[in-house]
Parts: C-alpha cells; sequence; structure tokens
C-alpha cells in the first residue's frame, strides 16, 4: 500500500485559486480524513490525487512515484463516489468484474477476486442484481467493492456515506474501518461530517478556504485546535469562543470575571469552553448569565443555548435531564481544565503563559 505526498499544490478555476498550496503527507496505510465546509476544496483536492483535475502548480507523488501528469489509471487509486456511479445496466458481478476484464485479467482470476471481494463485503447475495434492484446502503457496498476488487495503492473515498440515512451510516463507517483494518490499505476519505472525521480518522486534515488548517490526530485537533477555525469548526456542540484578557489575576472575561490561569498584561485573547466544560452554578458562584433560548432535551444529556447579558451566545452540554424551562435566567460555571486560549491572530497561545 502507498504513500502519498502532496507538495505546494494549488489549483485555478479560471481566475478562482481554490487550492492555495497544500504540503501532505500520508503514510502508507493511513487512513487520513479531509474534514471542512461545503465549497472549501476536499473535492478538488481528491480529484487531483485521483488525476481527474489538472494541478497548476505542485506535484504529486504515490508509492513514491511522481504521477503529477500521469493519467488516472495510472496512478493505482480506486475512487468512490457519494452517488455510488455503477453502470446502471450491469449486475453487481459485472460492475466489480468490469475493470477487471478490461485490464485483461483472466476469467478464473476475475471470478475468484469478485467472489473474494463480494464475500469481504457481505454482498454475495446481491451479485446477480443490477443497481435499481438495491437499497442505498447495498449499492454503496458495491461501489466500494469496485474499488477494493482492484487492489489500489491507495483508496480514495468522496462523501461516500452523505447519501445514506443515519442509521445505515453508522454502519457503513465501521464497515470502511474494517475494511481498513483487514486491508492495511491508505485511505483518502472526504467528509463535511466531522463525527465521522473524528471516529474514522488515524490523522485529520482540517480544510477551509483551499488551505490546511491543521493537521491532526483526531484527540489533537479537538483538545489542542491549531486556530479559532478550527475550534469552532471540530466539535458539536461547537465550542465557546469568550472574548478575554490575561489579567493580573489570570484569563479575564471580558464581561468582568475572572477565571485564573496564565497571567498578563491586558492583552487581548479569545477563550474556548468546550460545552461540557459549563455547569449550572448559584448566581454568587457564576461566571456568565443569561437566558435560555434553545433547550435540547437528548435523554442522557440536555443541550442548554443560552442568551448571555452582553448579546453573545454560550452553550453548556449537561449530563441527564436537566429541567430548565424556556426562557428562564441560568447562571453558567466554567471550569478551566483543558481550555484553549487564542491570540489576537485566532492563533492557538503554545505554549500557554506562565500563570
Ligand atoms: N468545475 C468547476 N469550475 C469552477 N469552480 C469550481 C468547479 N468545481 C468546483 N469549483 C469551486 O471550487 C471550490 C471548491 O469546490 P469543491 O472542491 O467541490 O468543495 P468541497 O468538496 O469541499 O465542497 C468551490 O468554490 C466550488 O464552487
Ligand atoms: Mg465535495
Amino acid at each position: 500500500m502507498g504513500a502519498v505526498q502532496l507538495s505546494g499544490l494549488r489549483k485555478f478555476y479560471g481566475a478562482l485559486e481554490v487550492i492555495k498550496g497544500v504540503d501532505l503527507a500520508v503514510n502508507a496505510g493511513e487512513l487520513v480524513v479531509f474534514v471542512g465546509p461545503s465549497g472549501c476544496g476536499k473535492s478538488t483536492l481528491l480529484r487531483m490525487i485521483a488525476g481527474l483535475e489538472d494541478v497548476d502548480y505542485g506535484r504529486i507523488d504515490i508509492a513514491g512515484k511522481d504521477v503529477t501528469e500521469a493519467p488516472p489509471a495510472q496512478r493505482g487509486v480506486a475512487m468512490v463516489f457519494q452517488n455510488y456511479a455503477l453502470y446502471p445496466h450491469m449486475t453487481a458481478y459485472d460492475n466489480l468484474a468490469y475493470g477487471l476484464r478490461r485490464a485483461g485479467l483472466a476469467r478464473d482470476a476475475v471470478d475468484q477476486r469478485v467472489k473474494e471481494t463480494a464475500a469481504l463485503l457481505q454482498i454475495t447475495e446481491l451479485l446477480p442484481r443490477k443497481p435499481k434492484a438495491m437499497s442505498g446502503g447495498q449499492r454503496q457496498r458495491v461501489a466500494i467493492g469496485r474499488a477494493i476488487v482492484r487492489k489500489p495503492e491507495v483508496f480514495l473515498f468522496d462523501e461516500p456515506l452523505s447519501n445514506l440515512d443515519a442509521a445505515l451510516r453508522v454502519e457503513m463507517r465501521s464497515q470502511i474501518a474494517r475494511l481498513h483494518q483487514e486491508l492495511a490499505a491508505t485511505m483518502i476519505f472526504v467528509t463535511h461530517d466531522q463525527v465521522e472525521a473524528m471516529t474514522l480518522a488515524d490523522r485529520i486534515v482540517v480544510l477551509n478556504a483551499g488551505r490546511v488548517e491543521q493537521i491532526g490526530t483526531p484527540r489533537e485537533v479537538y483538545h489542542r485546535p491549531a486556530n479559532l477555525f478550527v475550534a469552532g469548526f471540530i466539535g458539536s456542540p461547537a465550542m465557546n469562543l469568550l472574548p478575554a484578557s490575561l489579567g493580573a489575576g489570570g484569563v479575564t472575561l471580558a464581561s468582568g470575571p475572572v477565571l485564573g490561569g496564565p497571567t498578563g498584561t491586558g492583552a487581548a485573547v479569545t477563550l474556548g469552553v468546550r460545552p461540557d466544560r459549563l455547569s449550572l452554578a448559584p448566581p454568587e458562584a457564576a461566571h456568565l448569565s443569561g437566558a435560555a433560548k434553545l433547550i435540547e432535551h437528548l435523554g442522557d444529556e440536555t443541550i442548554l443555548h443560552l442568551h448571555l447579558d452582553d448579546g453573545a451566545a454560550l452553550t453548556l452540554k449537561l449530563a441527564g435531564d436537566v429541567a430548565v424551562t424556556l426562557g428562564a435566567r441560568v447562571h453558567a460555571r466554567i471550569d478551566m481544565t483543558g481550555a484553549c486560549l487564542f491570540g489576537a491572530d485566532g492563533r492557538a497561545l503554545r505554549p500557554l503563559p506562565a500563570p
């Protein structure tokens, strides 16, 4: 299984630069997830790796070979698309066999590969069926099979689960994780869904407007976001980002309360606090107060959205089924464990200034 190296990749559509200099090394056997908002360039970047889009600047190496100018078929990649892209008039068997036959593989070898792949994906009983006689999840499994059967160096997935309903998405997600382990395959998986990214990835590449904002393990991007964009994008509900400063007593909210931690001489910072680091408190112990404007009862937890006195929004994630009524006045306390600080330029302060 091949490593993938992207060096200084740039891409223009007319005058519009959509990929603005991407450097990335994907290790052999690694599952890397590209995540970012719609339109940030995920598909374009993946299609450049696949050879479906020209590279304007930079270079792509796959399995140690410069493939920047190589046609798709010579890159050793197989791509799975959101819309399956199966041949509608062919059975699942023929969809899987098609590429192998075209590559000149002998009939018996084709048959063996198709059947092995079908067994791996548990789609053996679907082999005689045409796509129109399959559910969305079954079609997507056949599409994945069509990629696997070719034994590529690298699998490229472009939002392959986005058309599936929630339950099926979770099931297919674990299938892909299992395939990654069983095939020890290099995989690049694109999604706009950060839960998918967090659960699947060895490493996550967070993209925004054609640039890499951060590359790291799911835990790194969650616990140590490199900047405000990543802080706000990874995690659901999103991290609370509160205007503050570093004062003599430590982090000081713009609304007044002093929270301790690193001290300073008044430099403006943004304090990032995950919703589960907030708790309800009596007024005298509270750091922030506001009105409950939305309450989500999820059974085992309650998501509480506050409209703070200074007009800002604050989200709390509370364990259990918390009884709060809409419009009620709520007081919240911040636990600084795991809190993040960002400077005026939006980058994480690292290392944190000494307290
Ligand atoms: N063929 C094209 N021609 C012009 N602009 C395009 C084309 N394909 C994509 N774009 C633009 O490039 C940007 C990135 O698109 P895309 O890679 O599809 O984003 P994503 O997959 O992250 O949603 C978007 O602004 C999109 O409108
Ligand atoms: Mg896309």
